[in-house]
């Protein structure tokens, strides 16, 4: 196998560029070296040469010696546009946007099949975990049977410190994004978008679905007290928010929500911005990965480790997919394959049972009312979690037991 030198175009010189640039100026052995880098704000001071950087993405992609473009900036619709346009010049690209990845998944695998170039994305989930290769590659043949996951670390690090300082959410938050832990717009983090975007590519590498966005519930812990982290203390349970997708006959469920874990799990110990991915398998039983879920260095070095990839002409060969669309399945139909009427066992914790009336509850195992917390253990009807779906007015808490 060649080992290729690589010459980079580097979009994007923010948390992860910038940890790209030092991973990449002290790793041996790998032959590439960034040409470009094209940002947006012509103010900013920046810590490398100004000659490194322009802010016509043009420059970079109108450029014919690049091996390959890196996609790292903030904005899904715009990196949309300029990964589309680099593959469609024949150029492998390398991006961690989640978001992007998610909404266009189906045009992003065509345009791979179509100019037979690779676009791979390691950092995009997980952060420094080496999760999607591992599932594309090493359970390749394994009868996997769930994949589930501590997947954001703004949420990890919000809900390990509210249970280690007996604090509520509000005050957590607002220090997590002083620190620099949480956006000053949180809301894709802790309402669970990023989980899910995260769940979605997961369910591709695992098991050859894919998915819309729309299709995947996502709630989060928007919405939670201290009251429901005591509640949790006081059974030995911890509150982990999790992206979930799994086989249920011949369907699967995909969802994300927090849960109460046990110590029993491997999930219980993952705290602060650590992420987690545990997968079961048939033969292999359950592993689990931890690390670094976000950063600059460490998702600079799974962004790192894909370019090293592509030194060896490396590329996601979808083959759970392939082998689906090559039963007649189409890759718009994933959704069929997800199953959504099952009854769902849920803490849910309200101000006025009124709140409850757009859930679909089958049955009632526990009622609590008090002067300072409501809350109710109740099977509910999948399906009908949906009605709550993004609704920024709805105070539920909702945690699945
Ligand atoms: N931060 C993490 O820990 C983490 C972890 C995993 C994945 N990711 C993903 O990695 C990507 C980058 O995140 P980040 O945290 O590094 O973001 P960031 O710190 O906000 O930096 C964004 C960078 O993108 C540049 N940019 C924005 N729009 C641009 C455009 N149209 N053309 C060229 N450059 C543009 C910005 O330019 P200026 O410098 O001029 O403002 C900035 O350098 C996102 O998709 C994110 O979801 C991040």
């Amino acid at each position: 196998m060649e080992n290729k030198n690589i010459t980079i175009g580097l979009f994007g010189f923010g948390c992860v560029g910038q940890g790209l640039y030092d991973v990449l100026n002290h790793s041996e052995g790998l032959k590439a070296s960034i040409e470009k880098i094209c940002v947006r704000d012509k103010n900013k001071k920046r810590k490398i040469d100004p000659s490194f950087f322009t802010f016509d993405k043009d420059d970079i992609l109108k450029r014919d010696n690049l091996n390959v473009i890196v996609e790292l900036i903030d904005n899904a619709d715009e990196a949309f546009a300029i990964v589309r346009d680099a593959m469609n010049n024949g150029v492998s690209v390398v991006s961690a946007n989640k978001k992007m990845l998610a909404e266009n998944f189906k045009e992003l695998y065509q345009l791979q099949e179509k100019n037979n170039v690779a676009l791979i994305y390691e950092g995009s989930a997980g952060g420094s975990i080496p999760i999607i290769r591992n599932l594309e590659e090493y359970y390749d043949n394994e009868l996997l049977s769930s994949v589930r996951g501590i997947l954001n670390g703004t949420c990890n690090y919000i809900l390990t410190r509210m249970e280690l300082e007996n604090k509520d959410y509000i005050e957590i938050l607002k220090d997590a994004q002083l620190s620099g832990f949480a956006e000053s717009d949180p809301w894709l983090d802790v309402a669970g978008f990023d989980t899910k975007y995260k769940t979605l590519l997961l369910t591709i590498h695992a098991f050859g679905v894919v998915l819309n966005p729309d299709d995947i519930f996502n709630t989060g812990i928007q919405n939670i007290s201290y009251d429901d982290i005591l509640y949790a203390k006081q059974r030995g349970l911890r509150i982990k928010m999790l992206g979930v997708s799994f086989k249920a006959g011949d369907k699967f469920r995909v969802y994300t929500l927090p849960h109460f874990v046990d110590r029993e799990s491997e999930l219980f110990n993952v705290v602060y911005e650590y992420n987690a991915v545990e997968v079961e398998g048939a033969y292999s039983c359950k592993q689990t990965f931890v690390g670094k879920g976000a950063g600059s260095h460490p998702t600079g070095s799974a962004v790192l480790s894909d370019i090293s990839a592509l030194t060896y002409d490396y590329k996601y060969g979808y083959k759970k997919l392939k082998k689906a669309l090559s039963a007649n399945a189409k890759i718009e139909d994933g959704a069929k394959q997800i199953e959504y009427d099952f009854s769902i066992r849920l803490y849910i914790r309200f101000q006025n049972k009124e709140e409850l009336k757009d859930l679909e509850i089958l049955s009632i195992e526990e009622e609590h009312r008090s002067s300072t917390t409501n809350y109710i253990i109740a099977y509910v009807n999948f399906n009908s979690l949906f009605n709550i779906y993004n609704k920024k007015d709805n105070k539920l808490f909702v945690c699945a037991y």
